[in-house]
């Protein structure tokens, strides 16, 4: 039996939904995670500071204190679009509550239908954004018909993102919930202003969980698992402890009837698990010395925010994750449903 203090972790890019949502997404990340970036993919999307500034109070009034860490704060992004005015930016960096903007291209994944068609037409957005340094967060796939869904990160590095980074020197950009080797490869030899989150299932999963014998539904989200050899250049960049990389769990939940159907949607819930199954994937390398860094000290340094100052504990010992969860009167089959795991989060707080 092991015992591994480190120091509190944030989550860098989750979906908490809303609504009836909100007390099973809030209060899971909040057991753990002191700070969480809240994806903007709502319906309606969050497009306003003043939306961004509701949808917070909501947030906070679905807070179970007797669960929740300490000072748990989310920490809220605007959702860009072909007709964002950067006035709007403006007042999202005065608001103190929107830390980010993400852009998802239109059609490239849950809810981004409101999304951006061409990255020009948000040049005058992201030069607003550079200026008053607000991060950019980048959900990277193409959309375009002809190219197969397992290229499409790959070929948003070449169309989108290298210009994007050489055309905004300044900016600072997350390219979100990375995939493949080439968009480990990119970020790891970019500039300073360029890091990557990596989520829990891209680390423990790659295609033939979704698709060897049979398809599974659970497995499915965006952008989709690729091969063992992405997922193992994955590993290694998240483990390797460059300060380039940092957790963002993309927890997303759906409906257990909207994932089991023939259109199922894309998305994996995973907060429960989350810290522990990285620190699985990180014993698993003989790196859990690296796990705090990745965990709770490489993203606020990369948003420029104070490190947590309290302290979590992980206990190595067998434990089964739950069957399923409940989102309002919805089922839920969450990652690593009646799996073993082989660390807990002890439940005591350690100052
Ligand atoms: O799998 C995913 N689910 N990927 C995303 O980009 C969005 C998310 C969701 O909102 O369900
Ligand atoms: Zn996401």
């Amino acid at each position: 039996m092991q015992d591994l203090e480190i120091t509190r972790p944030d989550d860098w890019h989750l979906h908490l939904r809303d609504g009836t949502a909100l007390p099973l997404t809030v209060n899971a990340a909040a057991r753990v995670f002191r700070r969480v970036i809240v994806m903007p993919n709502l319906k309606p999307p969050v497009l306003t500071a003043a939306a961004a500034l509701a949808y917070h109070s909501r947030i906070l009034a679905s807070l179970d204190p007797a669960s929740a860490c300490e000072g748990f704060e989310p920490l809220m992004t605007l959702y860009l679009t072909d007709r964002t005015d950067p006035a709007e930016i403006a007042r999202a960096k005065a608001s103190a509550v929107v830390h980010a903007v993400k852009l998802y291209p239109a059609g490239a994944t849950t809810n981004s239908d409101a999304g951006v068609t061409d990255i020009t037409r948000v040049y005058p957005a992201l030069e607003e954004m550079q200026r008053l340094g607000v991060p950019l967060l980048v959900h990277g796939e193409v959309t375009d018909a002809d190219i197969d869904v397992f290229d499409r990160e790959k070929v948003f590095i070449d169309r989108t993102l290298e210009p994007l980074v050489r055309d905004f020197p300044g900016l600072k950009i997350v390219f979100e919930h990375i995939t493949t080797e080439q968009a480990a490869a990119f970020v790891a030899t970019g500039p300073a202003t360029l890091a990557a989150t990596i989520t829990p299932h891209h680390l423990l999963y790659n295609r033939n969980h979704l698709l060897a014998g049979a398809v599974r539904p659970h497995f499915f989200c965006l952008p989709v698992l690729k091969r063992n050899t992405h997922q193992d250049a994955l590993v290694a960049a998240a483990t390797g402890g460059s300060p380039r990389f940092f957790l963002g769990t993309d927890s997303a939940p759906h409906a257990r009837q909207a994932k089991e159907c023939a259109a199922g949607c894309a998305g994996i819930f995973n907060s429960h698990v989350a810290i522990e199954s990285y620190a699985e994937v990180f014993a698993a390398q003989g790196a859990l010395h690296r796990l705090e860094a990745f965990a709770s000290f490489h993203g606020p340094d990369f948003y420029g925010l104070p490190r947590n100052t309290d302290r979590i504990r992980l206990r190595q010992e067998p434990w089964t994750g739950p069957d399923t969860l409940s989102m309002g009167s919805d089922p839920v089959i969450p990652m690593r449903a009646g799996e073993q795991l082989s660390w807990r989060v002890l439940a005591e707080q350690v100052a």
